[in-house]
């Protein structure tokens, strides 16, 4: 049997180096493997300290997610990192790339802890609906005291080596090639020194100092309260943290495994577990070859340079790829320049950015008034405001443009793609990248495949997501793609309720109960009904809202009034436009009572629709949509996306709730073929039906 934990000693210290591709998580066959090696390394008399370092690209990244809610196996990490703590002989990690989790809480473990210069340390379960469960939330409080902790282990935030020696999270550093014999030095200075074994356990000072702070946890749950509203692991947190302060470091490790229990046990940690796993299955597609050949990216053009088209070039300015940016006015142009040289400024004015690297970013962009520019670039998008004849104008132009094998791309949200590629002789170079508003922020990428998309123009889009931080989720082509399909139905019923007489601040509180940061009314209020602007076909309270001036909140009013500091209020003159437009539709008053039903009516209506996407084959899979929905629309990440969410109510009864709403309320309220089939087979989403 090869080991995955493989010792070898050099001159009395044994190295212990673990190796479980992609990421050494700590599964239990290294756990095993592990404990092994330390039990016949400290049985050595040889051996005088240990080394414990990873092989591959990463220190630990964190217990094996993949484990969780199966049956535990020993050797648990209590044992494990008791054993190690415990070892009469010093114990040395090596950090390099990132010791996450329960991997860093291996390296709290150790008596000594040595970081290469590049390497992150962090306890990131928080953002899996969890609380550091290994021990970190009573080792990491006696290290660096529980405001440090708390902060730490709340935020999940990965630490440069450099802050975790500032923090004492770390001892050394070590330049990144040097790291093994670094760690050799290392040990033999402990050993030369033959001072006492530090045990993070057996520290007392900086938790007696936290003692004397009565109000410290509560303080920090009420300046936090908004940030970790709906989530259940930051308060566990708190409670770990405070039994850390408070308790025995044994009775604290009892608590702190009783809390792990009951969130691993939790939806909210299924869902948020779920949404880890989507993430990285979205970038997955499965007719094009992992060594599918991919066109590099060096520079590229944007065209428009207004709020999109800003947001786009900004992803690409932070990854140090040069964007040539074409307006059709000067004006347009520097108006755009100078809003991406003020968003640069606001981030340097909160200490998230250096200021000599706004001129930097700034000045990456070539702006330009000519289309003939582009003709160098790798990749164009074209940005510019929703109307199918111009696009097809601009990419009938770029045809004549840009060099052979560049990539031309559209962000169109809605259009149709295949039309847009049949304005040029090149349809398999033309592709959708649609980004979401603020581009430079929100983190989901929908590429858009059209009929005649080449694969390996795929896989590039696919690849330059990641090159820039972002999710890229594959789509095809239809209205509104995957997340703004998905959604309309959320919006559509929202307005209906309305029309029936469903107070609009009652619909809100329902979506910000589920768990979203603000309702659908908010939200048109937040965004303009101006820029939302839809060609409607019949009387809306939208149009009377803007042929009243009421644009939203930059006007003080739109659905709501706003006070000066914008917060809402019902507004009358809404009330009255409300009425007017039921009247003049001969909609009767039939409001929806009571957050269930009002709920079932917003978000069913979202469930059917990504059952139908999923069914026409325009997403590869139901993940995908869940993500689209958590990375595009600020989907509750603890309810794990719709159609996770959907599977843990139960299809059965979504199915029968839906019939008695079609009843009542028509058509849209149908259940899909697919949604049906699923639940007459008892299967969930993500099942193949
Ligand atoms: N368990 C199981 N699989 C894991 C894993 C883990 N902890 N971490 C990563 N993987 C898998 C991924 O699913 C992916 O698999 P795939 O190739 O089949 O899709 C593969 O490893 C590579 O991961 P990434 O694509 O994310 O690689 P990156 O290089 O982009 O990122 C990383 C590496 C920063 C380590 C990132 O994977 C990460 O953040 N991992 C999770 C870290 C984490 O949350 N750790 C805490 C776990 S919970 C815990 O430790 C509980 C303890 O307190 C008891």
């Amino acid at each position: 049997m090869t080991e995955l934990a493989a010792t070898a000693v050099t001159g009395g210290i044994a190295i212990i180096t673990l190796d479980n591709p992609p990421v050494n998580a700590l599964s239990a066959p290294l756990r095993a493997s592990l404990l092994r090696a330390l039990k016949q390394a400290l049985g050595d008399t040889a051996v005088t300290a240990i080394v414990l370092i990873c092989a591959g690209r990463t220190f630990i990244a964190g217990a094996d997610i993949t484990e969780f809610g199966k049956a535990p196996q020993s050797p648990s990490f209590p044992d494990l990192f008791a054993a190690i703590e415990q070892a009469a002989k010093p114990v040395i990690a090596a950090i390099h790339g990132t010791a996450l989790g329960g991997g860093f809480e291996l390296a709290l473990a150790c008596h000594y802890r040595l970081a290469a210069e590049s390497a992150k340390v962090g306890l990131p379960e928080v953002h899996l609906g969890l609380l550091p469960g290994a021990g970190g939330t009573q080792r990491l409080p006696r290290l660096v005291g529980a405001e440090a902790a708390l902060d730490i282990i709340t935020s999940g935030r990965q630490i440069g080596a450099r802050e975790a020696l500032a923090l004492g999270l770390v001892d050394a550093l070590v330049s990144d090639s040097n790291l093994r014999k670094g760690a050799i030095a290392y040990a033999r200075d402990v050993v030369a020194q033959g001072s006492a074994l530090p045990k993070a356990r057996d520290r007392s000072d900086r938790i007696a100092a936290d003692r004397e702070k009565p109000t410290l946890f509560s303080d920090f749950a009420a300046a936090n309260s908004r940030r970790f509203k709906g989530f259940a692991a930051p308060r566990a947190i708190i409670s770990a943290v405070q039994a850390a302060v408070e308790l025995p470091f044994e009775e604290g490790l009892t608590r702190e495994a009783a809390l792990f229990e009951q969130l691993v046990a939790s939806h909210e940690s299924a869902a948020q577990r779920h949404v880890f796993f989507a993430e990285r299955a979205a970038g997955r597609v499965p007719d094009l070859p992992a060594d599918m050949p991919i066109h590099e990216i060096h520079s590229v053009g944007v065209i428009g340079a207004g709020t999109m088209g800003g947001g786009i070039t900004m992803n690409f300015l932070n990854a140090g790829i040069a964007v040539t940016l074409v307006e059709t006015t000067q004006d347009a142009l520097d108006r755009g320049v100078t809003v991406i040289r003020r968003n640069y400024e606001a981030t340097v004015s909160k200490g998230r950015m250096r200021a000599e690297q706004v001129e930097q970013r700034i000045g990456l962009i070539s702006p330009t008034l000519d289309m003939a520019a582009l003709s160098d670039v790798d990749l164009v998008i074209e940005a510019v405001y929703e109307n199918i004849d111009v696009k097809r104008e601009i990419f009938g132009k770029l045809d004549n443009i840009v060099k052979p094998g560049a990539i031309m791309a559209s962000n169109t949200s809605f259009l149709d793609l295949n039309r847009i590629a049949a304005a040029t002789r090149r349809p398999e170079s033309v592709v959708g990248l649609h980004f979401f508003s603020p581009a430079n922020v929100m983190r989901l990428l929908e590429v858009v495949r059209g009929a005649k998309t080449s694969k390996p123009v795929i896989a590039t889009a696919m690849h330059l997501a990641k090159r820039i931080g972002k999710v890229a989720v594959l789509s095809g082509v239809c209205d509104g793609f995957i997340a703004n399909r998905l959604l309309a139905p959320r919006g559509a019923q929202a307005e209906a309720m309305m029309l029936e007489g469903t107070p609009i601040a009652e619909i809100d509180r329902v979506l910000v109960e589920y768990g979203f940061a603000m309702g659908h009314f908010q939200m048109m209020d937040l965004v303009g009904l101006d820029v939302i602007g839809r060609d409607a076909t019949e009387r809306t309270v939208m149009g009377d809202l803007v042929a009243a001036g009421r644009l939203g909140q930059k006007r003080g009013a739109g659905y709501y009034d706003y006070d000066d500091k914008r917060r809402p209020s019902a507004s009358a003159t809404t009330a009255d436009m409300i009425d007017a437009v039921a009247n003049a539709r001969n909609i009767a008053s039939d409001p929806t009572v009571g957050s269930e039903a009002v709920l079932a009516r917003l978000l069913y209506s979202v469930v059917n629709e990504g059952a139908k996407i999923l069914d026409e084959g325009i997403a590869l899979r139901a993940s995908d949509i869940d993500i689209a929905a958590v990375l595009g629309y600020n989907w509750p990440v603890y309810r794990g996306g719709p159609l996770f969410w959907a599977n843990q109510i139960g299809l059965n009864r979504i199915v029968a709730e839906m019939r008695e709403l079609e009843g009542r309320y028509g058509e849209a309220f149908r259940p899909s073929d697919l949604l049906v089939r699923l639940a007459e087979k008892g299967l969930v989403f993500g099942d193949a039906a």
